[in-house]
């Protein structure tokens, strides 16, 4: 059964993926770990559509999430088609302070699980000469954030790993594309445990899904989320690197500071 595989699909932009994918008539296999959301996420779907909804509760920080993940579409026979690692958390803080275990768990499920999954389901994806992956990046991806240090790092990785994935995979039939988002209105910065920046271009996650799907039809490799947040990462070109982590830790130093 060709089925999209959305990792993070219990909130925010995962869970918005889903609900337009399967409007569009696409079978979803979500992944999280709050099994009640998921279940609520799929009865939702069951009772809208005439699509296949199935879920697994999984943290995909642990190291063989991935291959437990990719044993369970081959036992439920699904034929992932289109992948996307939505999976994902921030944090915010003097990195010096921070918890090291949640820098490093956020390394483990922003990039280990992303790598791990990607390669796990571009092999048969490969195979048939058809497929879509999609890996959420961020705006934060473009440049250093100081006091979001691990993030924004894990973030550049997700966005030159895909960009690359692209080069090499488009002649094969496979579309791998980094969405990159700016603020976006989810649990993201509850979830960081951080209040979410004061913008006036705070984006929704039915947004940032519109953008994604119509950069899929034009086959781009890299997609930005909202005008604003667009011309901010094209702008920042134009400065030298050291000049744009200046201005940007500078926004946040007296929140961290004494
Ligand atoms: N919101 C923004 O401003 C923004 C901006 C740029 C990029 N992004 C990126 O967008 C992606 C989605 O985030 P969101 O904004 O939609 O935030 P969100 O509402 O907090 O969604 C995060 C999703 O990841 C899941 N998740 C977290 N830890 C997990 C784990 N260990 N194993 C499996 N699933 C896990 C969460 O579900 P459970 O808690 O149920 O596991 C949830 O479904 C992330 O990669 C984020 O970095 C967000």
């Amino acid at each position: 059964m060709n089925t999209t595989l959305i990792t993070g699909a219990s909130s925010g932009i995962g869970a918005a993926f889903a609900r337009k994918l399967a409007a569009r008539g696409r079978n979803v296999f979500l992944v999280a770990r709050s099994e009640d959301k998921l279940i609520a996420l799929c009865n939702e779907l069951g009772r809208l559509t005439s699509i296949r909804a199935q879920y697994l509760a999984l943290d995909l920080r642990h190291p063989n999430a991935g291959a437990q993940l990719f044993e369970e579409t081959k036992k439920r026979e699904l034929e992932i088609d289109m992948l996307i690692n939505n999976a994902g958390f921030g944090s915010m803080g003097d990195f010096v302070k921070l918890d090291l275990n949640h820098e490093l768990e956020m390394i483990q499920l922003n990039i280990s699980a992303l790598v791990d999954l990607t390669q796990r389901f571009l092999g048969p994806m490969r195979d048939r000469n058809r497929g879509t992956i999609i890996n959420v990046a961020s705006t934060a991806g473009f440049q250093a954030v100081p006091y979001m240090a691990t993030y924004a790092a894990t973030k550049a990785f997700v966005l030159s790993f895909s960009e690359a994935l692209w080069e090499e995979n488009r002649a094969h039939g496979v579309h791998v594309m980094a969405l990159c988002p700016g603020v976006t209105e989810t649990n993201f910065f509850e979830a960081a445990g951080i209040d979410r920046p004061p913008m006036r271009t705070i984006q929704t996650p039915e947004e940032v899904v519109e953008t994604a799907l119509r950069a899929l039809r034009r086959e781009k490799s890299t997609v930005i989320s909202g005008w604003t947040n667009l011309l901010t990462v094209e702008a920042e070109r134009f400065f030298p690197r050291s000049f744009v982590t200046k201005v940007a830790g500078k926004a946040l130093r007296s929140r961290f500071e004494e």
